[in-house]
């Protein structure tokens, strides 16, 4: 899919709340029915080829939220943790959290420890999760530790991985999907996007579906990259 073959995807999985509160449901419900979904983009994406998958599940702006929802979804988290990392491993799939970790629940820290540490050794594709995730707060954390360690600015995407806790070989963003109709980033990964292409689609995240995921690559497929050059031919 890319040159490289290290084909990226990002997902910002908006809709959730819409879904549950159109059948009369609490919020909450349409993050379980979220999570059922992830699963689902989790295995096409491994069976398409998409070799890093990031997932934006709690924004650090999401602590706004009232506290119920915050308690839930964090909650799920966990449970996704607990329940998927096995899947994960029979699927050859690395699980990595990025975001801050200092502000999570312990219990959930101890998942993403044990869930990161048991598929470490995976290499069909890497899953990461986005959690306590803020673009702008990770850019300036490693900014900060630039300038206390002097370090060149060819070094700043290695110290934005550690801020981050990412794995190595991420790479840059190719494809970033955004449902729930919204069009905007969201403080989502605004280093790795700098030559994305953007995709936006009116599905809610629990309505996504296989089919989505391929009407995205297959929509992908059709674009034209320069990456701020010109064509060879017309060159
Ligand atoms: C945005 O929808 C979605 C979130 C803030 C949470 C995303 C979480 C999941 C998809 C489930 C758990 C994730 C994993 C990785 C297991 P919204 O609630 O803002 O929806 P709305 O715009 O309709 O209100």
């Amino acid at each position: 899919m890319s040159a490289a073959g290290n084909f990226h995807v990002a997902i910002i999985m908006d809709g959730n709340g819409r879904w549950a509160q159109r059948r009369g449901l609490p919020r909450s419900a349409g993050h379980v029915q979220g999570a059922k979904m992830v699963r689902r983009v989790v295995e096409a994406s491994a069976r398409a080829g998409i070799r890093t998958l990031t997932l934006y599940a709690f924004s650090a702006d999401n602590w706004g939220r009232p506290s119920p929802e915050v308690d839930s979804l964090l909650r799920l988290l966990q449970c996704y943790l607990a329940s998927e990392t096995r899947r994960c491993l029979r699927n050859s799939v690395r699980i990595n959290v990025i975001g801050r970790r200092d502000r999570l629940p312990a219990g959930l820290v101890r998942a993403i420890e044990h869930s990161e540490l048991l598929t470490a050794h995976c290499t069909r594709m890497r899953l990461r999760i986005a959690i306590d995730y803020s673009s702008k707060h990770s850019i300036l954390e490693a900014a900060r530790r630039a300038s206390c360690n002097g370090l060149s600015a060819q070094n700043f995407e290695t110290l934005l991985a550690e801020v981050d806790h990412s794995v190595a070989g991420a790479g840059p963003v190719d494809l970033l999907i955004r449902t729930g109709g919204e069009q905007r980033l969201s403080d989502f990964l605004l280093w790795d996007c700098a030559y994305a292409e953007l995709y936006f689609t009116e599905a809610l995240w629990p309505d996504f579906g296989e089919a989505g995921l391929h009407a995205a690559l297959d929509d992908f497929a059709g674009r034209n990259r320069r990456f701020g050059k010109v064509l060879a031919e017309t060159a």
